[in-house]
């Protein structure tokens, strides 16, 4: 495709480093049911893989949010699009994500969430770009640091195209300018 500059994660890391965090998860919530948090839309392709290899019990629920703002720079001010259906109180928790770049969405999700009490709320992502934090989050686990790109493949869009490509790749950068 055009639109690839190169691959940076192959389909077939991403399937070995999502059954290692499965088995990650598996251990730390032995004896527990898992309440995943699928944050839309770039999480749901993780989501379903993931979930294939936890064995304690899972329930699934979806949330979606857009920030205020340009499109590109994430602005911190978060909104609620899509609520949960199901309380969170006294459950466990692990919201499930794309990508954490800025940190300001899930700065705000995590506040929003430990406000409905659950038992634990952990961070699960796939993709994790440190360079361009603004806020410190607490990740525990995490599939992969990647650099400072604009990466685009397995959840990730590029003007909500190829959110199914089962790998990640660089976008090509004569496409960067119309981004
Ligand atoms: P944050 O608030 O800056 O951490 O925003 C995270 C959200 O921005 C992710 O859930 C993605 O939807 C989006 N995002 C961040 N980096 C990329 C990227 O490289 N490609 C596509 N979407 C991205
Ligand atoms: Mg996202």
């Amino acid at each position: 495709m055009d639109i690839v500059d190169y691959i940076l994660i192959s389909e077939e890391e991403i399937q070995q480093k999502v059954r290692e965090l499965g088995e990650e998860i598996s251990r730390d919530y032995e004896g527990k049911t898992i309440s995943l948090i699928c944050i839309l839309k770039g999480g749901l392709m993780f989501l379903c893989d993931l979930a294939k290899h936890i064995r304690p019990p899972v329930t699934y629920d979806f949330m979606s949010v857009s920030s205020y703002g340009d499109a590109t720079e994430s602005s911190g001010i978060v909104r609620i699009t899509k609520d949960l259906e199901e309380s969170i109180e006294g459950k466990h928790v692990i919201i499930v994500e794309d990508i954490i770049d800025t940190g300001l969405t899930l700065s705000y999700l995590l506040k929003n969430l430990h406000s409905r009490n659950p038992a634990s709320l952990r961070i699960c992502t796939l993709l994790n770009k440190p360079s361009n934090r603004k806020v410190d989050i607490p990740v525990d686990y995490v599939g992969f640091e990647v650099p400072n790109e604009f990466l685009v493949g397995y959840g990730l869009d590029f003007r909500q195209m190829y959110r199914n490509i089962p790998y990640v790749f660089v976008l090509n950068p004569k496409y960067y300018d119309s981004e």
